[in-house]
């Protein structure tokens, strides 16, 4: 018996988002259902609202959740019934070639449910990243939900779901950031903030947060950030230069998805430095480089993909970080609101106001 609960719809380009009642199958094969009691409202799900990541419209949003399974379909092993977890989009498959290249955190046929959850029309709605989580229960691929410790409070063990830990896997893994490193970190949301925090554990010297908001510069503090420049005020590639004694950082991760950001985190690199994008572009935009800048910087352009990964390894530890003090989790909580706020908390990503708002559904456990 499908059921039906309420979720969060873009039925088109720029729409305002509606709360539509959506079916939910039983899962299948290798299925579950969840029941969501967080999802954080990611800079992505407006890029699904804005149709800058596809047009499959309409979509149902949410992809950063905490919840426990309700039910699971036949050949499920890794989750049962009451398992508090955090979904992932992605689930490697073990057996495409980027797996079998030993590299399963760039899994090419990552699993997400077989069947679709739909409207009532029957109409087959996309879930955000494969997961779909602004509704009551979400039918995702069992491998998508991950077990973590249940003291993890949902609004913030959902973050890693994510925006946490694309932004802390850019560091630590793409990044690949060591001890007394020199680091910039152009963009301070969600993103830009938790890579702040993994550069802070992986034991940077400095991490220089920039970003055109002095608020954001200033919870980018709380999470390590050891100076901070408002580019909006100064020339950020010149004030990186000067804080690293004139070279430039040694990673530099681009957190905002635009080109003239992504060109001054490529100058604001040392020689030979890395530069990781993990801000999503919109398909339009685009950067001019000479090439000699290209080949005489030298150094690794890369971009990360969920911080290059793997959720049921790094799920648990980044939990862990939390639980022992040493990861804020709540510090990316700006607050929590009903299903019904999605597109007032969309405003207020724009304007700055928020790291995270938290979608939070009552009764579900
Ligand atoms: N690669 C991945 O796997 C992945 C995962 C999640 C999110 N993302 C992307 O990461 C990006 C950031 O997401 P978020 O949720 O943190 O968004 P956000 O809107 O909360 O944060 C973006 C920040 O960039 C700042 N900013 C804007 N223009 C700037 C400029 N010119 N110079 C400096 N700072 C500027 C804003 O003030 C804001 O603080 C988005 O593009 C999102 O889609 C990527
Ligand atoms: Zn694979
Ligand atoms: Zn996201």
């Amino acid at each position: 018996m499908s059921q039906k609960v309420r979720g969060v719809v873009a039925r088109g380009r720029g729409e305002p988002v509606v709360i539509e009642t959506v079916v939910v199958p039983d899962p299948g094969p290798g299925e579950a259902v969840v029941m969501v009691q967080a999802c954080g409202v990611c800079h992505t799900d407006l890029h699904y609202r804005d149709g800058a990541i596809s047009d499959d419209f309409p979509f149902l949003l949410g992809h950063e959740a905490a919840g426990v399974v309700e039910s699971v379909g036949d050949g499920v092993t890794n989750v049962v019934p009451g398992d508090y977890v955090v979904l992932a989009w992605r689930a490697p498959c073990g057996i495409c070639r980027s797996c079998l290249r030993g590299r399963p955190w760039y899994c090419f046929d990552s699993a997400n449910a077989a069947q679709p959850m739909t409207l009532e029309d029957g109409t087959a709605l996309s879930p955000a990243l494969g997961i779909g989580a602004f509704a009551e229960k979400t039918l995702v691929a069992a491998g998508q939900a991950v077990r973590i410790d249940p003291m993890a409070r949902p609004e913030a063990a959902g973050l890693i779901g994510c925006g946490v830990m694309a932004g802390f896997g850019s560091a630590v893994y793409t990044g690949a950031v060591r001890l007394g490193d020199t680091v910039a970190v152009f963009g301070c949301g969600g993103v830009g903030d938790a890579a702040i925090a993994g550069a802070a554990i992986a034991g940077a010297r400095t991490i220089i947060a920039v970003d055109l908001d002095d608020r954001k510069l200033e919870w980018a503090r709380r999470f390590g950030a050891t100076d901070v420049v408002n580019a909006g005020r100064v020339d950020p590639v010149e004030a990186v230069r000067e804080l690293t004694g004139g070279f430039g950082a040694d990673v530099v991760i681009e957190a905002v998805g635009r080109p003239e950001t992504y060109r001054q985190a490529f100058f604001a690199r040392d020689l030979a430095g890395t530069l990781v994008q993990v801000g999503v572009p919109d398909p339009s935009m685009r950067i001019e480089l000479a090439m000699i800048d290209l080949f005489g910087r030298g150094g690794a352009l890369k971009s990360s993909w969920y911080g290059d990964c793997l959720p049921s390894r790094d799920f648990p530890i980044l939990i862990n970080l939390y639980l022992s003090g040493r990861l804020d989790l709540d510090g990316f909580v700006t607050e929590t609101i009903g299903m019904g706020e999605v597109e007032g908390a969309f405003a207020r990503m724009q304007k700055g106001e928020v790291l995270r708002s938290v979608v939070t559904l009552e009764d579900q456990a």
